[in-house]
C-alpha cells in the first residue's frame, strides 16, 4: 500500500474502521516519542548511529563492560528528565475512552504512555527507569539519573543492578508476548505507529494481526518493511496524524441527533 499522506478521506476511512471495531490495538515505537525529543534508535542521529546495540545493549555487553553500559542507560534517563508526553501520546488515552476495547503495546522503555494516562500498557522491553538486582531480582523505580560515582549495587543482597529493560538476546517479560499476540489476535484494527518493524517479536504482531482479519493501519513519517503491506500507510508525525484520527473517530461516535 503507497504511503498516504493523511488525507480526511483516508483518515475518514481508517476512523471508520476505528468506530466499528470491538478491539482497537495499538504498537508503538520510539517514533511516537520523537515529538517529546527523545531519540529514536534508527533515525538520523538514532541512538544506534555511531553505536553499536551489542556494545550497550545485550547481558554479554554487560558482563564485559557494566560501566559503559550503564553510561548508555543513564543518559536515556538523563534525557527523559525534561520529556514530556506529547500529542500523539495524549492522543491514545482519548482513544481508548472512545472504542469499546483497546490494547496499548509498546517497545518504549520510556514511560510516556503511562505518563500520559494510558493503563494497562503492555511494555514488551521493559522500563529504563526501573533498576532490578541481577542477583535476586529486587527491583526499583528511579526518578532522575543522579550522578553515581561507582556501579549501583543491591540494598538487599549486594549484587550488581541493572536496567530493568529487556536486551538483545533476552526473554521478553513474562506473560507480555502472550497478552500482545491475544490482543493482536483479536483485534479488527492494529495501529502500528514510529516503529521500523525491524525488531522481533513485536515487529511480527502486525502481520499476526492481519492474517486474523484485521485491518493494518501503519502510521509513520516514512517508509518501512511493515509499509507495503500494511493496508494504509498514514505518512506523518503521529503527534499530529493521532489527534486528527481520533477527532474522526469522536465525530463518528457521537450519539446520533
Ligand atoms: N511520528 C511517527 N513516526 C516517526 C516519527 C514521528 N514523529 N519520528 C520517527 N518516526 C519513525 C521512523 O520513521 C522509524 O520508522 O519511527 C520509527 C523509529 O524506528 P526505530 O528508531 O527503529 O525505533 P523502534 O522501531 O521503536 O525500535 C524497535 O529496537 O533497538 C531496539 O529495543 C529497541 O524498542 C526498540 C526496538
Amino acid at each position: 500500500m503507497a504511503a498516504v499522506e493523511p488525507s480526511s478521506e483516508m483518515l475518514n476511512t481508517v476512523a471508520t474502521w476505528i468506530a466499528r471495531a470491538d478491539l482497537v490495538c495499538c504498537m508503538t515505537g520510539a517514533g511516537i516519542s520523537a515529538e517529546s525529543g527523545i531519540a529514536t534508535f534508527r533515525g538520523p542521529d538514532g541512538l544506534w548511529e555511531g553505536r553499536r546495540p551489542e556494545d550497550v545493549a545485550t547481558p554479554e555487553a554487560f558482563q564485559r563492560d557494566p560501566e559503559s553500559v550503564w553510561r548508555f542507560y543513564q543518559a536515556r534517563r538523563k534525557a527523559l528528565i525534561s520529556a514530556r508526553p506529547n500529542a500523539g501520546h495524549f492522543a491514545l488515552v482519548r482513544l481508548a475512552e472512545l472504542v469499546a476495547d483497546f490494547q496499548l503495546i509498546t517497545q518504549n522503555v520510556d514511560g510516556l504512555h503511562r505518563e500520559a494516562g494510558s493503563r494497562e500498557v503492555i511494555e514488551l522491553h521493559g522500563d529504563v527507569r526501573i533498576d532490578r538486582c541481577t542477583n535476586c531480582q529486587w527491583e526499583t523505580r528511579v526518578e532522575g539519573a543522579a550522578e553515581r560515582s561507582a556501579l549501583p549495587h543491591c540494598p538487599e543482597c549486594d549484587g550488581l543492578l541493572r536496567p530493568g529493560v529487556v536486551w538483545f538476546g533476552e526473554m521478553l517479560p513474562p506473560g507480555a508476548i502472550e497478552a500482545a499476540q491475544l490482543a493482536a489476535e483479536n483485534c479488527q484494527v492494529m495501529l502500528v505507529v514510529g516503529t521500523s518493524s525491524l525488531v522481533q517479536p513485536a515487529a511480527a504482531l502486525a502481520s499476526w494481526a492481519q492474517t486474523q482479519g484485521a485491518k493494518v493501519v501503519e502510521i509513520n513519517t516514512d517508509s518501512t518493511v511493515l509499509s507495503s503491506s500494511a493496508d494504509v500507510h498514514l505518512r506523518g508525525p503521529s503527534g499530529e496524524v493521532l489527534p486528527a484520527l481520533v477527532a474522526g473517530v469522536r465525530i463518528l461516535s457521537e450519539p446520533r441527533p
